[in-house]
């Protein structure tokens, strides 16, 4: 009983922030994000056996942590419960790209993971009860499993039945939209998303205003998706990042998750739109590094735009869901 799955990193247009169960991960705002192409994967290999005494996982080589090997219980507790098997699993995990590559690797490793556990254990699930699943190890893993755009729906049951990510529009929908990564810092965030957020949900009375605009958001980046339209989108992209971080700062004591090359970035690529029009939006995530939302003809002009301000760039193209391969 062993199958092997692979899922992309993606990066949220609009951001999910803020819990209202901790344990389940249920959100308290809706997300859109994109899943990036196969150039950045997770690969997850699960083994159920009645000769495995616990789960257990390594991570690029290493052991998980003690964090870790909860949230997976979550995800396989979910599954095992549809399979009605109690059997332990053997998890090696492992990611083709660097934590130095400015990528977090939860979003791909969680969606990987929910993928090859439920072919593992011989499940047919449909998208909705794999996004469920993923968003047990890592709220935002529940988009990974989704190729192209997704919208994670915060969902209203307590049980968390509702709250899963759907496609918007699939991965050939744009051909020319570019995600362009560009990495300021290889430290370690100060804050886990996972605690930040909390402490903004707890403590931020702007995070509050937030939360009211965001449905309209919402649904102003799904069409500006649908409708290709781009300049709609970096705008939409830049304000949403910028009141993420405005309920950061405004958290006590603040979350400064940006640095003063992520700053010279926002002004470079204003500065950018200013001379030719909206070409590029940047968003940041809780971190320094900027995501930059572009289209394939200002690639380049975006890469020149930002010279000097980071260690690596990478260009990602809208990318497939999770897959079993093996
Ligand atoms: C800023 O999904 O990593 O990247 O559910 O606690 O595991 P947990 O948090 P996580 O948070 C991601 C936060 C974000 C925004 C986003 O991806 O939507």
């Amino acid at each position: 009983m062993k199958a092997t799955a692979i899922a992309s990193p993606n990066i949220a247009i609009v951001k999910y922030w803020g819990k209202r169960d901790e344990r389940l991960k249920l959100p308290m705002n809706d997300s859109i994000s994109v899943t990036l192409d196969r150039s950045l994967y997770s690969e997850t290999t699960v083994e159920f056996s009645k000769a495995f005494s616990a789960d257990s996982m390594q991570l690029d080589g290493a052991e998980a942590s003690e964090r870790e090997m909860k949230n997976v219980a979550l995800v396989l507790d979910c599954l095992r419960k549809k399979a009605k098997t109690g059997m332990n699993a053997r998890i090696i995990s492992r990611n083709n790209f660097p934590k130095s590559s400015g990528m977090a690797s939860s979003a791909s490793g969680y969606a990987a993971l929910s993928a090859a556990a439920a072919a593992a254990l011989n499940l047919q699930l449909d998208s909705r009860e794999l996004s469920i699943a993923a968003r047990l190890g890592s709220g935002s893993a529940s988009r990974s499993v989704i190729g192209g755009f997704a919208w994670w729906k915060k969902g209203q049951d307590e049980d968390g039945s509702d709250s899963y990510a759907v496609q918007v529009a699939d991965e050939s929908h744009w051909k020319d939209f570019r995600i362009v990564t560009a990495v300021v810092s290889e430290e370690k965030k100060p804050v886990s998303s996972t605690d930040g957020m909390k402490l903004t949900l707890e403590t931020s009375s702007l995070y509050r205003e937030r939360l009211k605009k965001l449905p309209g958001t919402v649904s102003r980046v799904r069409q500006a998706i649908l409708g290709r339209d781009a300049g709609q989108l970096f705008r939409l992209a830049m304000e949403e990042s910028d009141s993420l971080h405005a309920s950061m700062a405004d958290t006590k004591p603040p979350l400064i998750y940006i640095n003063e090359s992520s700053r010279e970035i926002m002004k470079r690529v204003n500065e950018l739109n200013r001379e030719n029009g909206m070409i590029a939006g940047y968003s940041f995530d809780a971190g320094p590094n900027a995501h930059i939302f572009t289209t394939e003809q200002n690639v380049n002009r975006v890469i020149h735009s930002i010279k000097g301000l980071a260690e690596r760039i990478v260009a990602s193209s809208p990318g497939k869901g999770a897959e079993v391969v093996a």
